[in-house]
């Protein structure tokens, strides 16, 4: 059986909790130059409807020290605008590809993909959810303060695919997720009604309420991928939400700031936040390697999927 990861709870907590553990070993070994063959021989496709920094290159990169090979397929320049449907085009790359990374629109693109594909898929953020992303950021969390249960993780800012995952990885890891967003902007209803410990998430509107008891403060842009057009509008009514010295002067000493990145300097985070000492923004973007290291080797090592074995020729 192939395993897939299109959303947090494809993966259980013991095997967050392994990736975690296989990330931390992953990152000591890279200092010494080491690393695992687990994707010797195997050609493993990245597809990208969406610009991509941080994911496409740390997915490149970890193919790579795994002893892979990462193919990157712009969307835009593949038979799908066209009118290949995802089912045909899943199809056919099963037949070259021994893996997938797919960054898109709609989750329903990924689901149906993954159908139709033999390999491992992996969602590197659709509109809804952006999993390795919260895989990363909760073990940059364990990293930094130790532990993940009963921790207080504050976001702030809108209720997009960041806040979307960063809910169900609380749920399923323990951690007590505030989130303080515009009405009109809140996680989306589906994802809330996967919550099992319900009293694990709170919401409101009220971006201050949560400040004083939070050891991480959380935030991502007002304006995601594919919102462009609404820019100027969301501008003026996330501008209470922007994390500012100001906000934070009921803080403890010790939180840590986050941010998926990219930020938009001056608009959802100031410069005096995100460089400042409590700033963990950068360890967070280098453990997107690490992490996603870790879950290919579980996902590939779970799948049970033969090796090319050259004797068989
Ligand atoms: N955080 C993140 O996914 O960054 P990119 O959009 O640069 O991949
Ligand atoms: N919410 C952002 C995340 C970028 C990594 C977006 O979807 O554009």
């Amino acid at each position: 059986m192939k395993r897939d990861f299109l959303t947090v709870t494809d993966l259980s907590k013991e095997e967050m909790y392994r990736i975690f553990d296989m990330a931390k070993q992953y990152k000591s070994a890279r200092k010494k130059g080491e690393s695992s063959g687990i994707l010797q021989n195997r050609s493993i496709g990245l597809l990208f409807d969406k610009p991509s920094t941080r994911t496409r290159v740390s997915f490149e990169v970890a193919i790579t020290e795994l002893g892979g090979r990462p193919l990157y397929l712009s969307g835009g320049t593949t038979q799908i605008p066209r009118g290949e449907t995802v089912r045909d085009t899943a199809s056919v790359l099963s037949r070259y590809l021994g893996g997938m990374i797919i960054r898109t629109y709609k989750q329903e693109d990924i689901e149906e993909f993954a159908r139709n594909f033999s390999y491992p898929v992996i969602n590197a953020l659709t509109d809804l959810l952006h999993p390795c992303q919260i895989l990363t950021d909760y073990f940059t969390i364990c990293e930094k303060k130790g532990k993940l249960e009963g921790l207080n993780v504050t976001y702030i800012g809108d209720g997009n695919n960041v806040c979307n995952s960063l809910i169900l990885g609380a749920d399923l890891l323990g951690v007590n997720l505030r989130v303080a967003v515009p009405e009109e902007y809140r996680p989306s209803e589906k994802i809330v009604k996967q919550v099992k410990n319900r009293n694990l998430i709170i919401i409101d509107e009220n971006p201050a309420r949560f400040i004083p008891d939070a050891d991480v403060i959380y935030t991502d842009t007002w304006v995601s991928m594919g919102e462009e057009e609404e820019t100027e509008k969301r501008k003026k009514i996330f501008q209470k939400y922007q994390v500012n010295s100001r906000l934070l002067r009921t803080a403890k000493r010790d939180f840590i700031f986050m941010h998926c990145l990219p930020a938009h300097r001056g608009w959802e985070v100031t410069d005096e936040v995100i460089d400042s000492d409590n700033s963990v923004v950068l360890d967070q973007a280098e453990n997107r390697l690490h992490c996603q290291k870790a879950l290919l080797h579980l996902l590939y090592s779970e799948s049970r999927i033969l090796r090319f074995q050259s004797e068989e020729l």
